[in-house]
């Protein structure tokens, strides 16, 4: 049976997460707001969460009709079959939201839609459920999807530590895949914290699942079929054994973090990481690649002026020491990117990040 399969990405990030998607051998793959559709079945579904590295999670497409009034989804709610997709012992909840519809109220949505679950199915709703169930009214068409991931799929089930302001894994995989990455290149972040970009660059290298080591909300699906996902889990690839990966920070513990981070991950062999200022930067060696990192940007006001020292010395150490190297710096302030006076190629379209914009300003190779 093939349905459509929803795979969610920061707005500002659909046409990366194509690319990849594209990339993996999916079928009928296409750009929507806010991510990407394809059209399988469920082993689709499991070979999406366990391989794609950009998407924030993945949604079964259950059903879509036009709805104006709360009886008429009650109606078409009772009318799915929930005993073929939803086990009646495990509890499941609702999450509902409305957009210039008729059906305003999310609240009473996704009450409606559980109430005909629990009497259709005799099972039983729990506000702390692993299995959700997702209902969307936008200009009265309703769509029912069951989230199928879970935890966000950025949580890859390895980092025990994160610092301040970690960049999201799935994001940084986007990021690395617009700088043209493609796991045969040496990969340096000189601002690291907890390592996001050297760990993802030494995974795609080493041709690591993303979802290799976690759990899904799939699993406690009736679909699921645990020998086939073992089947599809245990195929391993060759891994690109010819490049390392580097991350530096000023921030002793940060070290600490991204090397533990590493370990866990099973990527300490492909890692090195120092610490170090990033005045003081110079190449971790011969052979030029990729430089990535996210700056601290400030979000208050006032704050952008006192981090302009900052941005000019990342762009005095790199145009100085990094002849060769291609650069990309994830910020949300032009003011501070400008700063660096790097010669950055045109920006593409901002990235919703947490209720800021952000930008992915990248280079060509350094003269
Ligand atoms: C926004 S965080 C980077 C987050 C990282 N990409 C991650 O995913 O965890 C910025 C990092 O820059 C580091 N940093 C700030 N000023 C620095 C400097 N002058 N030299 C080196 N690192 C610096 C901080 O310690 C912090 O870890």
């Amino acid at each position: 049976m093939n349905f459509e399969i929803f795979l969610a990405t920061a707005p500002g990030l659909e046409n990366a997460l194509y690319d990849e998607v594209k990339g993996k051998a999916f079928k009928q793959v296409k750009v929507v707001k806010g991510g990407v559709t394809i059209k399988g079945g469920w082993p689709e579904v499991w070979r999406a969460n366990l391989w794609i590295r950009g998407a924030s999670r993945i949604l079964a497409r259950v059903a879509s009709f036009r709805v104006q009034h709360l009886s008429q989804l009650d109606m078409r709610a009772r009318e799915i079959v929930w005993g073929d997709i939803l086990h009646p012992h495990i509890p499941f909840r609702v999450e509902a939201s409305c957009a210039k519809s008729r059906i305003y109220h999310s609240g009473a949505a996704a009450e409606r839609v559980e109430k005909a679950i629990c009497e259709t199915l005799r099972a039983k709703s729990a506000p702390d459920a692993d299995v959700t169930v997702m209902v969307r009214i936008d200009r009265d068409i309703c769509t029912i999807s069951v989230d199928t991931s879970g935890d966000l799929l950025h949580k890859r089930g390895f980092k025990a530590h994160v610092n301040k302001a970690p960049m999201r894994e799935n994001m940084a995989a986007l990021f690395l895949q617009q700088c043209g990455y493609k796991g045969t290149e040496p990969i340096y972040d000189p601002m690291c914290g907890s390592g996001t970009f050297v760990i993802e660059a030494a995974e795609i290298a080493a041709r690591l699942n993303p979802g290799r080591a976690r759990h899904f909300a799939f699993e406690k699906l009736v679909t699921f079929d645990p020998a086939e996902w073992d089947k599809m889990r245990s195929v391993t690839r060759q891994a690109n054994d010819d490049v390392h990966f580097y991350g530096s920070d000023r921030d002793e513990g940060a070290i600490k973090m991204s090397a533990d981070n590493a370990a866990r991950a099973g990527v300490s062999a492909y890692t090195t990481f120092t610490q170090q200022s990033i005045s003081d930067i110079t190449p971790p060696c011969d052979s030029a690649g990729l430089i990535i990192l996210n700056p601290p940007y400030g979000t208050r006001i006032g704050e952008s002026k006192k981090l302009t020292p900052l941005y000019q010395s990342i762009g005095n150490v790199l145009r100085s020491n990094f002849t060769g190297w291609r650069v990309g710096i994830i910020t949300s302030d032009a003011t501070l990117a400008k700063a660096t006076k790097l010669p950055f190629l045109p920006t593409g379209e901002p990235i919703q990040h947490g209720g800021i914009r952000i930008n992915l300003y990248q280079t060509d190779a350094l003269a």
